[in-house]
Protein backbone atom coordinates (compact mmCIF):
# COMPACT_ATOMS: atom_id res chain seq x y z
CA UNK A 1 0.00 0.00 0.00
CA UNK A 2 1.45 3.77 -1.09
CA UNK A 3 1.12 6.09 2.00
CA UNK A 4 0.79 9.91 0.01
CA UNK A 5 3.06 12.67 0.81
CA UNK A 6 0.16 14.74 0.78
CA UNK A 7 -2.18 12.81 3.55
CA UNK A 8 0.77 13.87 5.43
CA UNK A 9 0.94 17.37 7.54
CA UNK A 10 4.07 18.87 6.74
CA UNK A 11 5.85 21.18 9.06
CA UNK A 12 9.25 22.46 9.76
CA UNK A 13 10.80 22.05 13.11
CA UNK A 14 10.68 24.97 15.33
CA UNK A 15 12.44 25.39 18.98
CA UNK A 16 8.37 26.24 20.45
CA UNK A 17 7.23 22.96 18.56
CA UNK A 18 5.69 20.21 20.97
CA UNK A 19 6.77 16.79 19.37
CA UNK A 20 4.37 14.16 18.50
CA UNK A 21 6.15 10.46 18.93
CA UNK A 22 8.02 9.29 16.63
CA UNK A 23 9.76 5.33 16.29
CA UNK A 24 11.55 4.21 13.62
CA UNK A 25 13.88 1.03 13.97
CA UNK A 26 16.80 3.01 14.18
CA UNK A 27 17.54 4.66 17.90
CA UNK A 28 19.81 7.00 16.96
CA UNK A 29 17.89 8.93 14.78
CA UNK A 30 14.94 8.93 17.07
CA UNK A 31 17.30 10.26 19.67
CA UNK A 32 18.55 12.58 17.04
CA UNK A 33 14.75 14.25 16.74
CA UNK A 34 13.97 13.82 19.95
CA UNK A 35 17.51 15.25 21.89
CA UNK A 36 19.01 17.11 19.34
CA UNK A 37 17.13 18.62 16.17
CA UNK A 38 15.91 21.71 18.14
CA UNK A 39 19.49 22.50 18.95
CA UNK A 40 20.71 21.50 15.44
CA UNK A 41 17.98 24.45 14.38
CA UNK A 42 18.65 27.09 17.08
CA UNK A 43 22.37 27.04 15.68
CA UNK A 44 21.65 26.70 12.11
CA UNK A 45 23.38 23.62 11.79
CA UNK A 46 20.78 21.72 10.28
CA UNK A 47 16.84 22.36 9.31
CA UNK A 48 14.32 19.45 10.13
CA UNK A 49 11.37 18.28 8.52
CA UNK A 50 8.39 16.68 9.83
CA UNK A 51 5.66 14.56 8.17
CA UNK A 52 2.80 14.58 10.56
CA UNK A 53 0.18 11.78 10.96
CA UNK A 54 -2.98 13.92 12.15
CA UNK A 55 -4.95 11.25 12.56
CA UNK A 56 -2.63 9.43 14.33
CA UNK A 57 -0.69 11.90 16.46
CA UNK A 58 2.37 10.97 15.23
CA UNK A 59 5.18 11.66 13.35
CA UNK A 60 5.45 9.41 10.54
CA UNK A 61 8.62 10.52 8.94
CA UNK A 62 11.22 13.30 8.87
CA UNK A 63 14.49 14.26 7.61
CA UNK A 64 16.84 17.24 8.11
CA UNK A 65 19.20 19.26 5.03
CA UNK A 66 22.27 21.34 5.53
CA UNK A 67 24.67 22.56 3.44
CA UNK A 68 27.60 20.31 2.04
CA UNK A 69 30.45 20.34 -0.61
CA UNK A 70 31.53 17.19 -2.61
CA UNK A 71 35.28 17.80 -2.71
CA UNK A 72 38.18 15.89 -4.42
CA UNK A 73 39.27 13.16 -3.43
CA UNK A 74 42.95 12.17 -4.49
CA UNK A 75 42.36 8.45 -4.16
CA UNK A 76 38.36 8.83 -5.86
CA UNK A 77 40.04 10.42 -8.71
CA UNK A 78 37.93 8.39 -11.25
CA UNK A 79 34.85 9.40 -10.15
CA UNK A 80 35.54 12.96 -9.96
CA UNK A 81 36.71 12.60 -13.50
CA UNK A 82 33.27 11.27 -14.17
CA UNK A 83 31.39 13.78 -12.24
CA UNK A 84 33.65 16.91 -13.79
CA UNK A 85 32.71 15.47 -17.30
CA UNK A 86 29.16 16.76 -17.07
CA UNK A 87 30.50 20.33 -15.85
CA UNK A 88 31.11 23.10 -18.07
CA UNK A 89 34.33 25.12 -16.79
CA UNK A 90 35.13 22.57 -14.57
CA UNK A 91 39.35 22.46 -14.78
CA UNK A 92 41.19 22.58 -11.97
CA UNK A 93 38.10 22.51 -9.60
CA UNK A 94 38.09 20.90 -6.15
CA UNK A 95 34.95 21.18 -4.79
CA UNK A 96 31.17 21.53 -5.96
CA UNK A 97 28.41 22.63 -3.77
CA UNK A 98 25.58 20.31 -2.08
CA UNK A 99 23.46 19.69 0.13
CA UNK A 100 23.35 16.62 2.75
CA UNK A 101 20.75 14.56 4.39
CA UNK A 102 21.53 14.94 7.74
CA UNK A 103 18.96 12.34 8.93
CA UNK A 104 16.14 11.00 6.92
CA UNK A 105 13.63 7.98 9.00
CA UNK A 106 10.54 6.62 8.28
CA UNK A 107 8.37 5.36 11.54
CA UNK A 108 7.69 1.98 12.06
CA UNK A 109 4.84 0.85 10.37
CA UNK A 110 5.02 3.45 7.71
CA UNK A 111 7.98 1.81 6.01
CA UNK A 112 7.83 0.33 2.46
CA UNK A 113 4.77 2.80 1.38
CA UNK A 114 6.50 4.60 -0.57
CA UNK A 115 7.23 8.03 1.71
CA UNK A 116 11.08 7.64 1.71
CA UNK A 117 11.53 8.12 -1.76
CA UNK A 118 8.42 10.11 -2.00
CA UNK A 119 10.55 12.45 0.34
CA UNK A 120 13.44 12.20 -1.70
CA UNK A 121 12.07 13.34 -4.79
CA UNK A 122 10.25 16.76 -2.72
CA UNK A 123 13.78 17.32 -1.32
CA UNK A 124 15.16 17.45 -5.17
CA UNK A 125 12.47 19.05 -6.32
CA UNK A 126 12.64 21.97 -3.43
CA UNK A 127 16.59 22.30 -4.04
CA UNK A 128 16.04 23.20 -7.82
CA UNK A 129 13.20 24.66 -7.72
CA UNK A 130 13.92 28.54 -7.91
CA UNK A 131 16.93 27.84 -5.89
CA UNK A 132 18.15 30.42 -3.60
CA UNK A 133 22.14 28.72 -3.45
CA UNK A 134 24.07 27.27 -6.44
CA UNK A 135 23.68 23.64 -5.35
CA UNK A 136 24.40 20.80 -7.78
CA UNK A 137 24.64 17.58 -5.56
CA UNK A 138 22.11 15.96 -3.07
CA UNK A 139 24.72 13.58 -0.76
CA UNK A 140 24.24 11.11 2.15
CA UNK A 141 26.01 9.34 4.36
CA UNK A 142 23.85 6.04 3.82
CA UNK A 143 23.41 3.23 6.65
CA UNK A 144 25.17 0.28 4.87
CA UNK A 145 21.58 -1.37 5.00
CA UNK A 146 19.81 1.78 3.11
CA UNK A 147 22.44 1.96 0.36
CA UNK A 148 19.60 -0.17 -1.88
CA UNK A 149 17.17 2.27 -0.72
CA UNK A 150 19.49 5.28 -2.19
CA UNK A 151 20.69 3.18 -5.59
CA UNK A 152 16.58 2.84 -6.41
CA UNK A 153 16.60 6.34 -6.19
CA UNK A 154 19.18 6.95 -8.51
CA UNK A 155 21.87 7.83 -5.48
CA UNK A 156 25.74 6.46 -6.48
CA UNK A 157 28.72 5.77 -4.34
CA UNK A 158 31.02 8.42 -4.45
CA UNK A 159 34.15 5.98 -3.75
CA UNK A 160 34.81 2.29 -3.47
CA UNK A 161 37.15 2.89 -0.47
CA UNK A 162 33.88 2.68 2.10
CA UNK A 163 31.92 0.02 0.54
CA UNK A 164 32.65 -2.19 4.03
CA UNK A 165 31.72 0.62 6.14
CA UNK A 166 28.42 1.46 8.37
CA UNK A 167 28.21 4.21 6.13
CA UNK A 168 28.38 5.13 2.86
CA UNK A 169 28.92 8.51 0.57
CA UNK A 170 26.37 8.47 -1.75
CA UNK A 171 25.44 11.58 -4.21
CA UNK A 172 22.71 12.48 -6.90
CA UNK A 173 23.30 15.12 -9.53
CA UNK A 174 20.45 17.39 -9.42
CA UNK A 175 21.33 19.04 -12.90
CA UNK A 176 19.58 16.56 -14.99
CA UNK A 177 16.58 16.06 -12.81
CA UNK A 178 16.13 19.73 -13.07
CA UNK A 179 16.64 19.86 -16.64
CA UNK A 180 14.17 16.49 -16.57
CA UNK A 181 11.54 18.28 -14.72
CA UNK A 182 11.85 21.99 -15.83
CA UNK A 183 12.22 21.18 -19.23
CA UNK A 184 15.12 23.27 -18.82
CA UNK A 185 17.65 24.62 -21.71
CA UNK A 186 21.11 26.02 -21.47
C1 LIG B 1 15.44 3.53 4.54
C2 LIG B 1 14.09 4.23 4.67
C3 LIG B 1 14.27 5.74 4.77
C4 LIG B 1 13.26 3.87 3.43
O1 LIG B 1 12.00 4.49 3.54
P1 LIG B 1 10.69 3.77 2.95
O2 LIG B 1 9.56 4.73 3.06
O3 LIG B 1 10.51 2.45 3.58
O4 LIG B 1 11.15 3.59 1.42
P2 LIG B 1 10.24 3.36 0.12
O5 LIG B 1 8.98 2.69 0.49
O6 LIG B 1 10.16 4.63 -0.66
O7 LIG B 1 11.18 2.39 -0.71
C5 LIG B 1 11.42 1.13 -0.18
C6 LIG B 1 12.27 0.35 -1.15
O8 LIG B 1 13.64 0.72 -0.98
C7 LIG B 1 14.44 -0.46 -1.00
N1 LIG B 1 15.14 -0.63 0.28
C8 LIG B 1 16.39 -1.02 0.38
N2 LIG B 1 16.83 -1.04 1.63
C9 LIG B 1 15.79 -0.66 2.38
C10 LIG B 1 15.64 -0.48 3.77
N3 LIG B 1 16.63 -0.69 4.64
N4 LIG B 1 14.45 -0.10 4.22
C11 LIG B 1 13.46 0.14 3.35
N5 LIG B 1 13.55 -0.01 2.02
C12 LIG B 1 14.72 -0.40 1.52
C13 LIG B 1 13.55 -1.63 -1.31
O9 LIG B 1 13.59 -1.80 -2.72
C14 LIG B 1 12.18 -1.12 -0.91
O10 LIG B 1 11.22 -1.67 -1.74
P3 LIG B 1 10.08 -2.63 -1.09
O11 LIG B 1 9.27 -1.73 -0.19
O12 LIG B 1 9.32 -3.12 -2.26
O13 LIG B 1 10.83 -3.67 -0.31
C15 LIG B 1 13.30 3.71 5.90
O14 LIG B 1 13.12 2.33 5.80
C16 LIG B 1 13.94 4.01 7.23
O15 LIG B 1 13.72 5.06 7.79
N6 LIG B 1 14.76 3.10 7.75
C17 LIG B 1 15.41 3.24 9.04
C18 LIG B 1 16.38 4.38 9.08
C19 LIG B 1 17.34 4.47 7.93
O16 LIG B 1 17.98 3.50 7.54
N7 LIG B 1 17.46 5.69 7.37
C20 LIG B 1 18.40 6.00 6.32
C21 LIG B 1 19.55 6.73 6.97
S1 LIG B 1 20.80 7.04 5.78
Amino acid sequence: MIIRLEDLEFAQLTPDMELLPFCSKDTDLNNFLAEDAKNYAADLMAVTYLFIDTEKQQIAAYFSLLNDKVAYDPQAKGIWNRINRHISNNKRRRSYPSAKIGRLAVATGYEHAGLGSQILNLIKSYLVTEPKLGCRFLTVDAYADATDFYRKNDFDYFTTLDTFDSTRLMYFDLKPFRDNITNYKN
